[in-house]
């Protein structure tokens, strides 16, 4: 299937690694443009030399803290600088995990200015140049979480939802316009994030890590964790020209992950 994605140009944040580096793979294997952003230019540098060399030269980098005050700013004028933003991947850093009763709300708060802020400045920055071009994405990796919360992990069930409320009614008011507005909840993929809660969760319980991966991949219809190729796969399709009637959506990427319908 041909996503249309030629002389296309995406945004991706947080894209120096995992979910959101594998979604920047996948979509300029498809032909697109791309802007990476993150914190660190020597992993971002890591990210662009990792890519084939005819994809190195479509691959551009955006530096900057997205819990920063400027943050927004400085990444929408980099990205604007390569060309007309037509899909943003709207993605972040994690919160911690632990129990929703002992949660200290200044990391809650400081948490929002990394994760839901610059979400929102930049969706707002981008949607009315959007609007006006009449083809457009705006794509925003969730979580699992906003369907089925997960133990343990309040902050990321709790602000993520906000950024689902926020893009399901926005995808109402830009439908008319070509925009189509759609979140990806990845269930449990793969990436240096998961290690990293798997190992808190054996750390809590005094296990091998090993054991505590099994035991989630168990829980898990597909028995497995997914892979940052299966969730990528997802994202180009949603950011093609075939997946132009669809917006609004919550699409899953969980092997099964969530029990409800
Ligand atoms: N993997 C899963 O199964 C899964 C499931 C549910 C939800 N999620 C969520 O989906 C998102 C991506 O997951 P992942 O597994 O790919 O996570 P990851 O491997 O930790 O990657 C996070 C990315 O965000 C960037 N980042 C983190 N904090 C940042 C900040 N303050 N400013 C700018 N960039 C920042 C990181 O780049 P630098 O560190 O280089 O800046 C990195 O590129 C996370 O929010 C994660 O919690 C993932």
């Amino acid at each position: 299937m041909d996503l249309g994605l030629n002389n296309k140009h995406a945004l991706v944040l947080g894209a120096s690694q995992g979910l959101g580096l594998a979604v920047a793979k996948a979509l300029l294997a498809e032909g697109a443009s791309v802007t990476l952003s993150g914190r660190s230019s020597d992993r971002l540098e890591a990210a662009r030399q990792s890519l084939p060399e005819d994809q190195q030269v479509r691959c551009h980098l955006a530096l900057a803290d997205l819990s920063g005050p400027d943050a927004a700013r400085t990444i929408s004028e980099a990205a604007r600088s390569n060309g007309n933003v037509d899909i943003l991947v709207n993605n972040t850093g994690g919160p911690p995990p632990g129990l929703p009763s002992g949660v200290d709300v200044d990391i809650v708060s400081a948490q929002f200015d990394a994760m839901v802020r610059p979400v929102l400045s930049l969706t707002l920055d981008f949607v009315a140049s959007m609007r006006a071009q009449k083809w457009d994405r705006i794509i925003t990796i969730a979580s699992s979480g906003v369907v089925q919360p997960i133990p343990h992990l309040p902050i990321s069930n709790a602000l993520r939802s906000t950024l689902v409320g926020f893009m399901k009614t926005l995808a109402s008011e830009v439908a008319k316009d070509g925009v189509t507005v759609n979140m990806l909840l990845p269930g449990r993929i793969a990436t240096s994030r998961t290690r990293s809660l798997d190992a808190a969760q054996a750390e809590r319980s005094g296990r091998p890590l090993e054991d505590i991966s099994a035991e989630s991949a168990a829980t898990i219809p597909a028995g497995r964790y997914g892979t940052v190729e299966e969730f990528a796969a997802v994202a180009a399709f949603l950011a093609g020209v075939p997946a132009s009637y669809v917006t609004g959506s919550m699409l899953r990427v969980d092997g099964g992950a969530i029990r409800s319908i």
